[in-house]
């Protein structure tokens, strides 16, 4: 079985890997050949735990190709997978012209009867398009078939998250299709959901829709928390102990942020649009997650007034800990508006400073540690709970900090354990500490 995946972003390339490591031959295309050469030598273009070891052991196995040819990738493949990004455009639709880009490449190179699977998250509707361009720009008179197979795979635990998904969802409109793939992930034994292919797409979007619902919902009521003296956590653990509502994504936080919600909500509420739906829902979901992203600093302002000449740390950079990405991320939020403000900004993130850094170059200061951070700061915000970072004692902060004043975007710690310390502690939906 001959597998290509064009794309090596998140999806492409931890799908890829993943099926090497089933035991599948599978050959990775990039347009960007510096990438395609690193990943040759077993070099993970992302920060994924796991994912450079399971690359190394299957290209040193002979199972796992990198290419930046699209003749090598698609001539003679039973699939090819579509993992290109799908990113924003200014309307807030998804731009799908690295899809049609893949297709039509397909089109022209395949030399056998192949099926096109479409990993990316496209709107409803697309893989029809797919088709058609399959069809239309057909070189060598070969048969196309077309799957939506969506992907639900978090950054951080990817690798975990292919062996150990919910469900593998298959979009076909011809059952000899559906087959074809189900027995293609029998191997992953995991649960395995048949669809048709517009009813698989939106499956995607109603997925991440949902899930950035819940997080704005938990999010304005925390909001309600903090005006009304309940405590969030508490209101998180007691409504998610039933099973209809679920534990899960009810963090309350400053937001969710990534390379997926954000995008993936607005474009359906614009797919929705364009069908003269207006989504209510949706659109307060947006509403209440942008208001989410700078709570912390209104919060800062509240307190403190002026933030000119203060020294400030930043603690955690990445949307969401054991991750590089920095993508719609809170705290790119919070420097802007920091630095506009005149503040001295020092920044920590395990990982994801070179990405910031690349942004904001000498504007910043890079700190080492959480403990270089908020030496001689007057603020500090949590805004990645990065175990290390959570994991520093307050005691920390009153030892380093010109004066203990935290911003917790996180709730990294226990009211009552922030209570026990002369701090100003300010948190979500929690009482505050002053
Ligand atoms: C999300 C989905 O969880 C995946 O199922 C999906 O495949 C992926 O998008 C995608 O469409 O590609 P991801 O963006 O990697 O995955 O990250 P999540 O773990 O879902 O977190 C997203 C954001 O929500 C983060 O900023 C996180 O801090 C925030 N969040 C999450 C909360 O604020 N509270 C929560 O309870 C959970």
């Amino acid at each position: 079985m001959n597998i290509s995946i064009a794309g090596t972003g998140y999806v492409g390339l931890v799908t890829g890997v993943c099926l090497s490591e089933i035991g599948y031959h599978v050959t990775c295309y990039d347009i960007d050949e510096g990438k395609v050469q690193h990943m040759r030598d077993g070099i993970s273009p992302i920060y994924e735990p796991g994912l450079e070891e399971l690359m190394k052991k299957n290209i040193v196995e002979g199972r796992l190709h990198f290419t930046s040819s699209a003749n090598e990738a698609y001539e003679k493949k039973d699939f090819i997978f579509i993992a290109v990004g799908t990113p924003e455009k200014e309307d807030g639709s998804a731009n799908l012209q690295y899809v049609e880009a893949v297709a039509e490449a397909i089109a022209t190179h395949a030399t056998q009867d192949t099926i096109v699977i479409t990993k990316s998250t496209v709107p409803v509707g697309t893989n029809e398009h797919v088709k058609s361009i399959l069809l239309e720009k057909n070189k060598n008179g070969v048969q196309f078939q077309v799957a939506s197979n969506p992907e639900f795979l978090r950054e951080g635990s990817a690798v975990y998250d292919t062996f150990n998904g919910d469900r593998i969802v298959i979009g076909a409109d011809e059952e000899e299709v559906a087959l074809k793939v189900e027995a293609l992930y029998k191997p992953f034994n995991l649960p395995i959901v048949k669809t048709s292919i517009r009813s698989a797409e939106m499956i995607k979007y109603a997925a991440n829709a949902f899930l950035a619902t819940k997080i704005s919902f938990i999010n304005e009521m925390a909001n309600i928390c903090e005006r009304v003296g309940a405590n969030i956590d508490d209101v998180s653990s007691g409504i998610g102990m039933d099973k209809r509502i679920g534990k899960e994504f009810l963090r309350a936080g400053i937001g969710y942020g990534g390379s997926c919600f954000p995008k993936d909500t607005k474009a359906l509420l614009q797919l929705a649009s364009e069908k003269d739906y207006t989504s209510p829902m949706l659109q307060s979901v947006i509403e209440v997650n942008d208001k989410q992203r700078v709570v912390l600093y209104s919060k800062a302002v509240e307190k403190v007034g002026s933030l000119t000449g203060k020294k400030v740390a930043v603690l955690g950079l990445a949307f969401k800990p054991n991750t590089d990405d920095i993508r719609e991320g809170a705290s790119l939020l919070l420097i802007r508006e920091l630095l506009k403000d005149g503040a001295h900004v020092t920044v920590y993130d395990p990982i994801a400073m070179p990405h910031v850094e690349k942004e904001f170059g000498d504007q910043l200061v890079y700190a080492g540690s959480s403990i270089e951070a908020i030496t001689d700061a007057n603020l500090a915000f949590i805004v990645t709970e990065w175990s290390d970072i959570k994991s520093l004692p307050l005691t920390a902060y009153i030892e380093y900090m010109r004066e203990p004043m935290i911003f917790d975007g996180r709730n990294c710690y226990s009211i009552e354990e922030a209570k026990k310390y002369p701090i100003t502690y300010l948190s979500i939906g929690r009482e505050p500490i002053e």
